[in-house]
């Protein structure tokens, strides 16, 4: 196939971006397509015209590919596109929408408010603050409502640094989510869908030397350890996937997600966020699931690619 793969946009997540689009165009190449890698400019509607490429490949983290809008320019041109259609990506893009529409369809996720900048001034930092930990408690995590890659992420233990929180998830964002942090095992599910419908890869645990999964813990090498498949029962791991599966299905999610969640101790698995366009660096966790599962990167990529075309 002829394909185009985009990469860079102008995102937080811009470099990211960068290095998923260079590894994604690398195992197509390596199983005989013909890929080009473009960074979306102005003229990219019109060279898309003009290459009609089989299919493209949107790899844009963030919001230039994750919150919708370019993705319905690309379904304006005809050509297939590999991933999510731009409705559902909206939806998911939004951490509270898709909390909402998860807890809504009977899964647990983590008790959270979101709140916007506006109403952070008016109500002022005092307030906030007794309002929030006195709903929530701590600890609490606190993140822009729309983000990526944890960065404006902060982990809340003492109540009085939640104000600076808010303020750094706010530099992201126009709101942020505060949410009650679950404790037990982080895992983030792949769930692909080539065309027989979807279907969950083993989930990969997370277990950061810090014990937070920051940027700096996303993508360095060695500065976070890695359990794939998880350290979970049988009975876990099943109850995981299923569950991923479901949220992939009831957001609309298409082809490709990554599903972020927490196990408890009980074997619950609280729903943290859906990734429309997750990570596929050489550090990131949907290689690894792919890889887990026998698969190779070349291979599952060109399936999409022909899943995107038929
Ligand atoms: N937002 C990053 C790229 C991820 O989901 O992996
Ligand atoms: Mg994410």
């Amino acid at each position: 196939l002829d394909i185009v793969v985009l990469a860079g946009g102008i995102s937080h997540e811009r470099d990211i971006s960068l290095r998923s689009g260079r590894r994604v165009a690398d195992a197509l190449t390596g199983v005989g397509h013909s890929v080009r890698v473009l960074d979306p400019d102005a003229g990219l509607l019109a060279g898309l015209d003009a290459r009609r490429p089989d299919v493209i490949w949107p790899v844009l983290h963030g919001a230039s590919g994750e919150d919708g809008a370019l993705l319905a320019l690309l379904e304006a041109t005809g050509i297939p596109t590999v991933g999510s259609r731009s409705a559902a990506a909206g939806l998911a893009w939004s951490k509270p929408t898709a909390k909402e529409l998860v807890r809504r369809a009977g899964y647990a996720t983590p008790r959270g408010v979101a709140l916007s900048k506006e109403t952070f001034r008016d109500l002022g930092a005092a307030q906030v603050l007794e309002r929030l930990v006195g709903s929530l408690g701590t600890p609490l995590v606190v993140k822009p409502a729309q983000g990526g890659s944890a960065q404006g992420v902060t982990v809340v233990d003492d109540a009085s640094v939640l104000p600076r929180a808010m303020v750094a998830a706010f530099t992201y964002a126009d709101s942020a989510l505060v949410e009650t942090k679950v404790t037990g095992t982080e895992l983030a599910v792949t769930v692909v869908d080539t065309g027989d419908g979807p279907l969950a890869l083993p989930a990969v645990e997370i277990a950061p030397h810090g014990g937070i999964y920051s940027f700096e813990a996303r993508y360095n090498a060695g500065e976070t350890l890695f359990y794939t498949p998880a350290r979970i029962s049988a009975q876990s791991a099943a109850r995981v996937a299923e569950t991923a599966v479901a949220i992939h299905t009831l957001l609309g999610l298409r082809h490709i997600s990554r599903i972020d969640l927490i196990v408890d101790a009980d074997g619950t698995p609280w729903f943290l966020e859906a990734n429309v366009l997750p990570g596929l660096t050489e550090t990131s966790l949907v290689p690894q699931s792919i890889e887990a599962s026998g698969q190779s990167l070349g291979e599952v990529y060109s399936a999409l690619a022909h899943a995107a075309v038929t």
